[in-house]
């Protein structure tokens, strides 16, 4: 079983820190799986990632078009598969094109179309910690494959880590 790293985000703020944080971590070819009820803030991490590597740009909600694309050096490929018709549709969007080369990959409603994501990828879980809208998140993140294994042993998720990205100065 692959280790879960665990931390509260107790405000949007917090989640877009930790996005910007995660955004530091990513090389060209990485993946990221985003899952999480609706509204539970991955649109709002990828926000934080896409500010992580690219400072100015903005992330959006690409519920309608499935699929935007932020900068270049890295390319950030947001993907949301909320509204795929089906599993097999997932080929139709073509993200395995849109990685090719310098690209990174962000994966909302991954739980879509599990089975077609590379094995090597960032899962991330958001989880409400109370069901209103207003409540602190819980977010869950699990490293599968080499290079993501070496950046948990390399210390990449260590809760003085976060401590620090989420609560800088103190
Ligand atoms: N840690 C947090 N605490 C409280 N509110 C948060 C937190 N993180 C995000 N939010 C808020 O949750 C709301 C929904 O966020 P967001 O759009 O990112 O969710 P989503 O998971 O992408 O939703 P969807 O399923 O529609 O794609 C936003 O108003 C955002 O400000
Ligand atoms: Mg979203």
């Amino acid at each position: 079983m692959p280790v879960e790293f665990r931390s509260l985000l107790r405000t949007e703020q917090e989640t877009r820190s930790l996005g910007r944080y995660l955004g530091t971590l990513l090389r060209a070819g990485d993946w990221i799986a985003l899952r999480g009820a609706l509204g539970a803030g991955k649109t709002t991490l990828v926000s934080g990632v896409v500010e992580g590597i690219h400072p100015g740009t903005r992330g959006r909600s690409p519920t309608y078009v499935l699929v935007e694309i932020y900068g270049d050096a890295p390319r950030i490929v947001h993907a949301d598969l909320f509204r795929l018709a089906s599993p097999e549709s997932y080929e139709s969007l073509a993200l395995d094109d849109l990685a090719e080369g310098d690209a990174v990959v962000l994966v909302e409603w991954a739980d879509r179309a599990e089975e077609r994501l590379p094995d090597e990828r960032l899962d991330v879980e958001l989880r409400y910690l109370a069901p209103d809208a207003g409540s602190g998140r819980e977010i869950r993140i699990t490293p599968r494959g080499d290079r993501w294994e070496a950046a948990a042993s390399e210390g990449a998720f260590d809760r003085d880590r976060w401590h620090d990205v989420l609560h800088p100065g103190n």
